[in-house]
């Protein structure tokens, strides 16, 4: 298999919400247009592909995520035209852009639901209908702040309908093969336009069976290869991101191929994110103690050559903790959200940096496990400069603030009157766009943003940082976290200190004894080459260091 076609496996993906990025009509919100014109910014900061959340026509009941209308885009946000443009422009700089193909669900208004409704066909069966809400009664409610159940009634048809999510968003019903067909012909409709793939939302849900969970069926797998097989063969540059919020061992088989046998190639998803090492970083971090994410790494099945792992610190949803224990989730809130408004759902709704109190040590240092673990990570809009968030928003909407490019009008955001933007800017002392923007930290060469510049940086000259195989090297204090990624003749060791207090620790780096010790990213001196004994240091609270172990 050609290694061009693999260039997941070592992208840096930027997640962009189109409606914060950057207005370029004065209406006061964010669209198409305007990410175009902030492509070489993306290209500066040196990330591989932009994720782009939903663009699709849509009553925007959640935001986007419940699509009225397939091949199009909501008015808010420009036409296909645009699309299309931003696509062509992106490439030009040697970006690729994916976007959310929402196969699970519609929104209530597609006029395929309103079809369905009245029972006109081909829709009738477009939908999970039934007389009953008392089937499937296993499956669990994931928005559990705000729905009572996973059936609504329609007074119309007279029967309920099944959704996994808000009761604006029925469920399709993949049992119908016209839907498959349907979904289908969507996706192609937009790779036709040289779309890069798509970060398929929800996938665990396609497929109902009495007496299960709902979640991972058979069903679901066989359809998701069918998915996989159409790109394969028609659009071999495409990739498919799952996005399944499940353990590791459940999301193993969305990547397909042989559990046994990782030499044979994965069929069904290129790429997963990897959902439970996400909170474990935060509590490795709050505990001071790497058990958490070494525990799960542990969990980690190995994937097929050609499959990689998608991880992340913060997205545009609430800090899931799904993925936890019921004990480590209230850890988790205590810790982490302590103001009931930042809970939702099994939740946090923050962002990054307010979670570590702005604390630069802290944010770099959950970068820098982000950049040096297994996976391709992937960039919340906003979090690469410390963006604040707004916990008394609805929803999730506190962490979808407009980006803050610089200390002007709206933060650079919009021309439109501060009273017209979609949402308010944030404004606080800490996160203000007046402190917090673009431009200053562009500016200062030691900004955050410069070191995540250079992290991306990193992980371009370092192909063991995306391809490599990724080992915990054994050390006695359990609030080090030494990470070893090898690629062929390539090693790289970045080594963590979790505690906010100075750690004495041992690493025994004799298995490089020889070998010459380059630095990537720390601020001690390291001695040219390695000698044969363990090298005893003391860690400074939260300090971390890159070394990359060369032949002489
Ligand atoms: C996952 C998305 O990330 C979230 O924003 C959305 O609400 C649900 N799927 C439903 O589409």
């Amino acid at each position: 298999m050609a290694e061009a076609s693999l260039w997941y496996k070592d992208a840096v993906f930027y997640e962009l919400y189109v409606r914060a990025f950057c207005d370029s009509n004065g209406d006061g919100h964010g669209d198409l247009r305007g990410v175009s014109r902030r492509l070489d910014y993306l290209a500066e900061l040196g990330v591989d592909c932009i994720w782009l959340l939903p663009t699709y026509p849509s009553p925007l009941v959640d935001d986007g995520y419940d699509i009225s209308g397939h091949y199009g885009i909501h008015p808010d946000y420009g036409t296909l035209d645009d699309f299309k443009e931003l696509v062509r422009a992106a490439h030009e700089r040697g970006l690729r852009v994916i976007t959310d193909l929402v196969l699970n669900h519609t929104s209530d208004q597609h006029p395929w639901f309103q079809a369905s409704r009245r029972r006109q066909e081909p829709y009738t069966d477009y939908y999970v209908w039934s007389d009953s809400d008392h089937r499937y009664r296993e499956a669990r409610i994931i928005f559990i702040d705000t729905q009572p159940s996973n059936w609504t009634w329609d007074s119309l048809r007279g029967q309920y309908y099944w959704h996994r999510f808000y009761g604006e968003q029925p469920d399709l019903n993949y049992d119908n093969p016209a839907v498959q067909d349907e979904m289908l012909r969507v996706m192609r409709f937009w790779l036709d336009l040289g779309l890069d793939g798509f970060r398929a939302d929800a996938v665990p849900y396609l497929y109902e069976s009495e007496g299960t969970n709902c979640e991972n069926l058979p069903e679901t797998h066989a359809y998701l290869k069918r998915v996989r097989a159409v790109i394969a063969e028609e659009y071999p540059q495409a990739i498919l991101l799952a996005e399944a919020n499940q353990w590791p061992e459940d999301v193993r088989p969305y990547f397909g191929g042989n559990p046994r046998d990782p030499s044979v190639p994965g069929d069904e998803f290129h790429m997963s994110f990897h959902f439970p090492v996400m909170p474990r970083l935060f509590m490795a971090l709050g505990r001071e103690d790497r058990e958490p994410i070494v525990e799960i790494l542990r969990r980690t099945p190995p994937l097929p050559f050609n499959s990689q792992w998608c991880t992340f610190l913060r997205n545009h949803d609430e800090l899931t903790l799904e993925m936890v224990t019921e004990e480590e989730r209230h850890w988790m809130w205590n810790y982490y959200a302590r103001e009931p408004r930042m809970r939702l759902n099994l939740g946090i709704r923050r962002r990054l940096a307010p979670l570590v109190d702005g604390d630069r040590c802290r944010l770099e240092l959950l970068y820098s496990l982000l950049f040096t673990l297994i996976g391709s990570p992937t960039i919340y809009y906003g979090d690469e400069i410390g963006m604040g968030d707004n916990i008394w928003l609805p929803d999730r909407n506190g962490v979808r603030t407009p980006m803050q490019w610089d200390a002007g009008h709206n933060a650079g955001f919009s021309d439109a009157p501060p009273d017209r933007l979609y949402s308010p800017l944030i404004a606080d002392s800490d996160f203000g766009y007046e402190r917090v923007n673009v431009a200053a930290q562009r500016a200062d060469p030691y900004s955050l943003w410069h070191t995540i510049a250079n992290m991306v940086r990193m992980r371009k000259t370092h192909r063991a940082l995306g391809w490599g195989a990724c080992e915990i090297l054994p050390v006695t204090n359990s609030a080090v976290l030494a990470i070893v990624r090898t690629h062929g003749a390539e090693v790289v060791l970045a080594v963590h200190n979790l505690s906010s207090q100075p750690q004495p620790t041992l690493l025994d780096l004799r298995p490089w004894h020889g070998l010459r010790i380059e630095a990537l990213f720390a601020q001690r001196e390291f001695p040219g080459s390695l000698g044969d004994k363990p090298c005893a240091l003391t860690l400074q609270p939260y300090e971390y260091f890159w070394l990359q172990m060369v032949p002489t």
